[in-house]
């Protein structure tokens, strides 16, 4: 290794509390090699020796990590599975951040790339791997800039043997889906593909490819020097550890903020500096969520465990504090039409169900829908459900159907045509705009 060791300072001990993955980010932008090595010391490397990985997938195991991408997949049972293979397999960093709403994976990069970077080289050993791909929203040029400077830091110290390079990928809805990922990083659209094999069969140039969320890999970088008991002296024995989440909507300090798994959102909403306005009802899980009342929400424990017994999914951890100046209703139309948009158009759930319920609630929020509309929508809700080749319209109707209960007397009065309750209403939930989603579906 180029660096001399004696260069670096003690690393600092485990931090007992949070902030963890964002513990070494930089105030002034994002930490050099140095800082970064002086706070964690040098990246921990599994042993060459099949042994040596396998300790190390144990340790992950033990650990109890699951992904931070939205699925909650145990990461060790992925590690194992690409480990097995017998070509040499690729490693993808995660960070396409298709969810408009959730910005952790962004202010990740942005502020401890090097964190990032120690995970996906830890990744890339255990399974034996000797590449590694970081893919990131093409839009996220602050996130791009530090990665690519964080790569040419470690290539001038000679850190890593595995080898690392950056590619953007587009800014849709689907874009972050690993099927799809992976065949735009093949030079296809990025589109999923969903039929076997899977990616950790057979994924970037053929190859068996572990694709992994930029958080998970982050998290997997301190479990490597901290241990798996420490990383689970927080969350809960079911869901351990520490996730990022991006808070938005009525609150003083929006943004990205690290919550032990399972905290109150009360909890949350305070480290977000309070409401600043009535709440009338929270979104949980950004647009593949569910929207909750403010009741439900205010005494959810924020963790996947916690979402889906409130019905929902925790996603990559978006929440939104609707204020009550803004219209449900309104706001659900918006993103039901971008979901719509969205979809790959390769299945008929998607390219006909999904358009036609984004239509239905359309009519219903500008007050132009019979009443049999409201009726139709929830059954077409119910035939759309289940079917797709992803599952993408699962999600889409999920969000949707949880807005015909927590916004229903609004609906009523929208549909009935007797107008919406606001004069003028603040928008939340925005969608990106059409000319950057022109790109990815070549
Ligand atoms: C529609 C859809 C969109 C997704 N978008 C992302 C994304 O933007 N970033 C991400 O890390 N995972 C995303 N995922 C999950 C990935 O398919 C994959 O499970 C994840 O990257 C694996 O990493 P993890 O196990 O570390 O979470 C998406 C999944 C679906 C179904
Ligand atoms: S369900 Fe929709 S998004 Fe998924 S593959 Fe089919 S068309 Fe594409």
């Amino acid at each position: 290794m180029a660096v001399p060791a004696d260069v670096f300072e003690e690393p600092s001990p485990a931090p007992r509390r949070l902030p963890r993955v964002l513990a070494g980010g930089g105030a002034h932008g994002p930490v050099s090699l140095r800082e970064h090595v002086d706070r964690y010391g040098y990246p921990p490397a599994p042993g060459r020796h099949r042994r040596d990985r396998n300790a190390f997938v144990e340790m992950i195991e033990r650990s109890g990590l699951r992904g931070r991408g939205g699925a909650g997949f145990p990461t060790a049972t992925k590690l194992r599975a690409v480990a097995r293979s017998r070509r040499r397999p690729v490693v993808v960093a995660n960070g396409a951040e298709g969810e408009p709403l959730s910005a952790k994976d962004k202010v990740l990069c942005m502020t401890t790339p090097h964190l990032v970077l120690d995970g996906a080289v830890l990744a890339a050993q255990a399974v034996g791997a000797s590449e590694a791909i970081v893919a990131l929203d093409r839009l996220a040029r602050d996130a791009r800039v530090a990665i690519e400077h964080a790569i040419g830091e470690r290539r001038a110290a000679g850190l890593d043997r595995v080898s690392l390079r950056v590619v953007d990928s587009p800014t849709r809805f689907l874009a972050g889906e690993e099927s799809a990922l992976v065949h735009w990083i093949n030079g296809g659209p990025a589109k999923p593909t969903f039929v076997p094999p899977r990616p950790f069969e057979r994924g970037v140039g053929g190859r068996p490819t572990l694709v992994q969320n930029v958080e998970t890999l982050a998290q997997m970088a301190l479990i490597a020097r901290y241990g798996d008991e420490w990383f689970r002296t927080i969350g809960s024995p079911s869901e351990p550890g520490s996730a990022l989440v991006t808070v938005r909507g009525a609150v003083a300090h929006p943004g990205v903020l690290e919550i032990a798994l399972g905290t109150s959102m009360a909890s949350v909403i305070d480290a977000a500096g309070g409401v600043t306005e009535k709440v009338s009802a929270f979104l949980v899980g950004g647009y593949f969520g569910t929207w909750l009342s403010a009741t439900d929400g205010w005494n959810l424990g924020l963790s996947p465990e916690g979402a889906r017994a409130a019905g929902g999914g925790f996603g990559s951890g978006v929440i939104v504090a609707l204020p009550a100046t803004s219209c449900g209703v309104i706001e659900t139309a918006t993103v039901t039409r971008y979901l719509a948009e969205e979809t790959a158009g390769q299945c008929g759930p998607c390219v006909h169900g999904l358009n036609a319920i984004a239509d239905d609630v359309a009519w219903i929020a500008h007050g132009r829908a019979e009443p049999a509309r409201v009726e139709r929508l929830r059954r077409w809700i119910g035939d759309v459900s289940g079917r797709g080749a992803c599952h993408y319209p699962d999600g889409a109707v999920r969000f949707v159907a949880s807005a015909l209960d927590v916004f229903a007397d609004e609906i009523d009065r929208h549909a009935y045509n007797r107008g919406c309750r606001l004069a003028r209403h603040e928008r939340v939930l925005t969608v990106p705009h059409p000319t950057y989603r022109e790109w990815g579906w070549r």
